[in-house]
């Protein structure tokens, strides 16, 4: 079982992450696990595809009557019948303890947990105001030229005929860029609700027909990337306009939406006939397991393309790409900063002064003229209104208040400001990058860069007369962002723990304007791997009507995107390596190039895997599909080598993952080849992963076999992890993350327990299991033993054991991903045990018992003691009366 969370992609960087020792008090004592209890995916034989079966008629009544057999009581929530591509059903059981009878039923193939999928975060959306608002940004397509869609548009490749289902929170079409209405002839051609507004994720969806949504608006805004009509007034079009579009909506106005549901909205899409399915949405994973992957793999192998966000994950570094985006045969889609933003200038006076860019789409709205108030004269503090302003403080209601960048939230040091009636707040940058940010409810709030800062709390120190306006109009202008055609700092790196290639491309995911729905004000501008993903489902509507809508096509398209994509570079500074293959994917999409190259290069992607299971001998073939003859000259261009786990430590690197120029080498078959007008050739690569770096970093190589023609030049990515991935430690055995050990035994308090303890398991009375995962496990338990078990724990002491007697199991997850070392965003794990059943509701009597954790390493044999980790906690007591 795994327990992975999705949400919508798209964000606001919120804190600079810096890393401190986590209170243990700040931990709630609830178990981690976001699955529903009770409730399972159960895959069935699809008995129309057997032979020796076909006259048994529908799998799911043999599994049904079996169970019914046995007096297993269950109830269906929903069947699935995507024949040849997933049959079952999603069920609840009356009773948990059935769950191993449901799994050894005849004709289950497989079980998993349903994953809650948690609420999309509130989008801090920015709206203009009119349709003449001079703040929109005036070079609204730099998206489609980064990427040379507009080539393809010029050449009248629109996405005609193509088909795309985008699975999200439902789109509104009343909106005139989305063609203003529904159904058949219309853009949003099609689609279905299958939630309802009311539903959160833990009450019953009300299916209905009508996918409209006007509460939400993230999956309008993807809609208008692929598809909203040019001649809007802000100047915007999508990637495929003249495509067909239907909308599966799968959250309500809020809150949660259940692993079910997906995979509910996936199998509509294919049989709508979808060409096209892009799915916004995600949650830090590092697998490629569950329900929703590996529907979404089987989707992609009958030759459809499906796109799925990479995540926003960055600042946690690698192994963290997102779940379903994972999925094998998918597209996961990376995200680039534009080159250009938006954003607004304030005016100077008293004091001769360039205007100061603040980082925002619209101005704010502040009319007044106002003097400036600094939280603090050193404009090198680190924790500036972290903590409560002194009471000394003014009434700040009518100054622009300056705070500088840093240790906390954007939203504590607003919040900190407005307790003294605060009211306009110009955060500014201390060395971490000019972006927007997330300042929550406070609409009068932006970024501004470090040096205007310094100026400011200058002047302030120095009581000049300077004051501050913010004009309403022509304000405007396009700032050559710093980032820009660079990965964005927030998309999330890969590889998934299994080596796989992930993300596979980037697309333009930062400052994005679409549209949103008009309730909520028409348009509006966001950020995230969200924004990137339906870039590339129009992207391959292109391909679809260049290519032809054939199978052949489909499965060709994401590796035409990947061997004519644009290498990204890992910063601006001339010397440095291209930025890594975990985040960047193979590149920036060219779609002209991807549609018009006549070098078609195959496979796209070397998975070279770890030194223990090393692919290092790969073949790839070049056609010449053009009119004349050429010679190709190969050869290999690195990218940088990704240090994933910081030196001396157990830990992945945080974003940006540092890099070094220490390579792999490759040996070709040819170093040049002349390929006839239709003539193909195949040229063998031998690699050696680089050498002399630390094995314990887990170095995440990677980079590009290069097949020039003149200056046109196609690639083959390649990745590999210079280790063995069975090395790396799986459990946190630490106190760096809590200042305790772990993983630790806490009592009813909810400290480490001390001393022996028995527990009534009534109200609070409960021991509970900490741990955290330092690299992702493919099977994670814990159990229950006697305290005189004779089990040797890995942790602390070596050695292994054998098979250990338990007397109950109490949490088994399979593929479960690491933490993060955010404590509030899936920083540790806990087991509450306030219950005295085990996992199947057997009760526990009275009794002396240890717990035991176990955790397999990457790679390690699930039947194999020795491959597992393993921690034994101390004894503690079971007193219920
Ligand atoms: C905004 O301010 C910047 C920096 O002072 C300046 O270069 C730019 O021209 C200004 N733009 C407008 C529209 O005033
Ligand atoms: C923002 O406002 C919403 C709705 O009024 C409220 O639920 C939420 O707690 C507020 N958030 C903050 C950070 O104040
Ligand atoms: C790498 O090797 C492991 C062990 O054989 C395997 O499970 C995994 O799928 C391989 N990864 C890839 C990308 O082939
Ligand atoms: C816990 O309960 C057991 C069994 O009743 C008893 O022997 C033991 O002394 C108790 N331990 C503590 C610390 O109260
Ligand atoms: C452990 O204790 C249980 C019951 O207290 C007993 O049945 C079992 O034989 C003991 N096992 C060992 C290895 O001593
Ligand atoms: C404990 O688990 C059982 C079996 O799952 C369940 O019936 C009961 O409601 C649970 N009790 C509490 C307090 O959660």
């Amino acid at each position: 079982m795994k327990a992975t969370a999705c949400k919508l992609l798209t964000l606001l960087i919120s804190a600079s992450l810096s890393f401190a020792t986590v209170p243990l008090s700040s931990i709630q004592r609830v178990t981690t696990a976001p699955i529903i209890p009770n409730k399972f995916i159960v895959e069935v034989e699809d008995v129309s595809q057997i032979p020796t079966k076909r006259s048994m008629g529908f799998s799911h009544d043999h599994v049904y009557a079996s169970l019914r057999k046995r007096g297993v009581k269950f109830k269906v929530n929903q069947e699935f019948k995507a024949q040849g591509l997933f049959t079952g059903a999603a069920l609840t059981l009356t009773n948990p303890s059935d769950l191993e009878s449901l799994s050894n039923t005849p004709g289950v193939v497989a079980v998993r947990p349903v994953v809650k999928v948690p609420a999309p975060n509130p989008l801090n959306k920015k709206i203009p105001q009119s349709a003449s608002d001079p703040s929109v940004p005036p070079d609204s397509e730099s998206t489609h030229i980064l990427t040379n869609v507009d080539k393809l548009h010029a050449e009248g490749v629109l996405g005609t005929g193509v088909k795309i289902g985008i699975i999200d929170t439902g789109v509104d079409y009343t909106h005139p860029s989305l063609g203003g209405g529904f159904g058949p002839g219309h853009k949003i051609a099609g689609g279905f609700d299958f939630v309802g507004d009311a539903y959160d994720g833990t009450n019953t969806p009300v299916p209905d027909p009508d996918p409209l949504d006007q509460c939400n608006g993230h999956g309008t805004h993807v809609a208008g990337i692929v598809g909203a009509n040019p001649g809007n007034e802000f100047g915007i079009s999508g990637v495929a306009y003249q495509a067909t579009i239907n909308a599966y909506r799968i959250f309500g106005c809020a809150g949660q939406v259940t692993d079910d549901v997906i995979v509910q909205a996936l199998l509509r899409g294919v049989s709508d006939g979808m060409d096209i399915l892009t799915m916004s949405l995600g949650g830090a994973d590092g697998w490629t397991e569950s329900t929703s992957s590996v529907v979404s793999s089987r989707i992609s192998d009958m030759g459809k393309v499906v796109t799925i966000a990479a995540g926003n994950d960055g600042a946690f570094g690698s192994w963290y790409t997102s779940s379903p985006g994972n999925a094998i045969d998918a597209i996961s889609v990376a995200s680039l900063d534009n080159t250009v933003v938006p954003i607004q200038n304030a005016t100077v006076h008293g004091v001769t002064h360039d205007p100061v860019p603040y980082f925002s789409l619209f101005p704010l709205s502040e009319t007044q003229t106002l003097p400036i108030f600094a939280t603090s004269t050193d404009v090198t503090v680190v924790d500036d209104a972290c903590n409560p302003l002194p009471a000394s403080t003014p009434n700040l209601a009518n100054f622009v208040t300056i705070i500088r960048r840093g240790s906390c939230t954007f939203v504590q040091k607003l919040t900190n400001a407005a307790a003294f009636g605060a009211n306009v707040v110009l955060i500014y940058d201390n060395g971490n990058g000019f972006a927007p940010i997330d300042t929550g409810n406070f609409t009068q709030a932006s970024l501004i860069q470090a040096a205007d800062g310094v100026f400011l709390v200058g002047q302030f120190a120095a009581k000049a007369p300077l004051t501050l306006s913010f004009p309403q109009t022509g304000g405007s202008f396009n700032f050559p962002n710093p980032t820009g055609g660079l990965i964005s700092t927030f998309s999330s790196y890969g590889p998934s723990n299994d080596m796989f290639f992930k993300p596979a491309v980037a697309a333009p995911g930062g400052n994005i304007l679409s549209t949103f729905p008009v309730p909520l004000g028409s348009f509006a501008l966001l950020s995230g791997t969200s924004m990137a993903t339906p870039f590339i489902a129009g992207s391959s509507a292109l391909l679809f009507e260049v290519k032809g809508k054939s199978a052949a096509v489909g499965k060709s398209i994401r590796t035409l995107l990947e061997t004519t994509a644009q290498r990204v570079p890992s910063s601006l500074t001339d010397g440095d390596p291209l930025q890594t293959l975990s985040q960047a994917g193979a590149g920036l999409v060219d779609v002209h190039k991807a549609a018009r190259t006549t070098t078609i290069v195959s496979p796209g992607e070397f998975l070279l895997n770890d030194t223990s299971h090393f692919n290092g001998v790969q073949t790839f073939t070049i056609s010449n599909t053009g009119t004349t003859s050429k010679k190709y000259t190969i050869s290999h261009v690195p990218a940088g080598t990704a240090t994933s786990i910081t030196p001396s430590t157990i830990f992945a690197a945080d974003g940006p993952v540092p890099l070094t120029a220490t390579f792999a080498s490759v040996k070709f078959s040819k170093t040049s080849v002349t390929i006839a007008a239709g003539g193909k050739a195949s040229i063998t690569a031998t690699f050696t992963p680089p050498a002399g770096l630390k094995a314990a970093t887990f170095p995440v190589y990677s980079g590009f076999l290069e097949i020039a023609s003149g200056a046109d030049t196609t690639h083959v990515s390649y990745l590999g992890v210079a280790n063995k991935l069975r090395d790396k430690t799986i459990i946190d055995n630490t106190d760096v993350f809590f200042g305790i050990p772990l993983p630790a035994l806490l009592d009813a308090s909810g400290n480490p327990q001390a001393a022996p303890t028995n527990y009534t398991l009534v109200g609070t009375d409960f021991p509970s299991v900490l741990s955290r995962l330092a690299f992702g496990t493919p099977e994670f338990r814990i159990d229950l033993v006697l305290p005189n078990t004779t089990v040797k724990p890995t942790i602390s002491k070596r050695g292994s054991f054998a098979k250990v007697p338990i007397v109950a199991s109490i949490q088994e997850f399979q593929f479960t991903p690491r933490n993060s070392d955010a404590a509030v965003n899936n920083g540790f794990n806990l087991l509450a045990f306030s219950n005295a059943t085990s996992a199947s509701g057997t009760p526990i009597p009275n009794g002396q018992y240890k717990f035991l954790l176990r955790a397999l390493r990457v790679t390690g044999n699930v039947q194999t003691e020795a491959d597992y980790e393993s921690w034994l906690s101390p004894t503690f007591g079971i007193n219920h009366g």
